[in-house]
């Protein structure tokens, strides 16, 4: 993202804010690898962020330099398996291969990226949170009232 994209980006989500005399929230935009946080948050959450990713392992290590030890850290991404055939049953998987093929695969390559893409599926992504560092991931799939996505709830340890 460019300063300039970062400017207006930042504006357009402080004008609101400012309308409704919030003084509470805060908005960064960052290269989510290089995320430093001066003090460690209880939660974080993410949507539909991860397998878009250049570094998808190292987002996933900021975060959880992000956490406080025990903290939660809910990330919400496509529903997928990351096996070709055990997408053979799920409805939205032709629309989502397509999307990733078109879109967030090239997107991520011309970044210089692994390309994880929109068909990351369960399995590889629970293996990125695992080698991040995360524990006791619980995860919901399809998300209640959103077939297309998936939910991971997991935690920091606290040892
Ligand atoms: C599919 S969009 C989801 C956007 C939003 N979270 C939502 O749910 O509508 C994926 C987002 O990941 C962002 N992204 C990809 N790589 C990033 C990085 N290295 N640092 C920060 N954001 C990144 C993209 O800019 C894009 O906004």
């Amino acid at each position: 993202m460019s300063s300039r994209q970062r400017r207006r980006c930042c504006s357009a989500v402080w004008r609101p804010l400012a309308d409704r005399g919030l003084t509470n929230v805060d908005f960064q935009a960052v290269d989510t690898p290089r995320w430093q946080v001066p003090e460690p948050f209880d939660a974080v959450v993410s949507f539909d962020a991860i397998d878009d990713q250049a570094d998808p392992a190292g987002a996933l290590t900021a975060i959880h330099r992000a956490l406080a030890p025990g903290g939660l850290y809910l990330m919400l991404e496509p529903h997928a398996a990351s096996d070709l055939a055990g997408n053979l049953d799920v409805p939205t998987a032709p629309l989502l291969y397509a999307m990733s093929t078109l879109h967030c695969v090239p997107v991520n390559l011309a970044e210089g990226g692994v390309a994880l893409g929109t068909m990351a599926g369960t399995e590889k992504l629970t293996d990125l949170l695992t080698a991040a560092g995360f524990a006791d991931i619980q995860t919901t799939v399809p998300a209640p009232g959103d077939p297309l996505a998936a939910i991971f709830v997991s935690r920091k340890p606290t040892a």
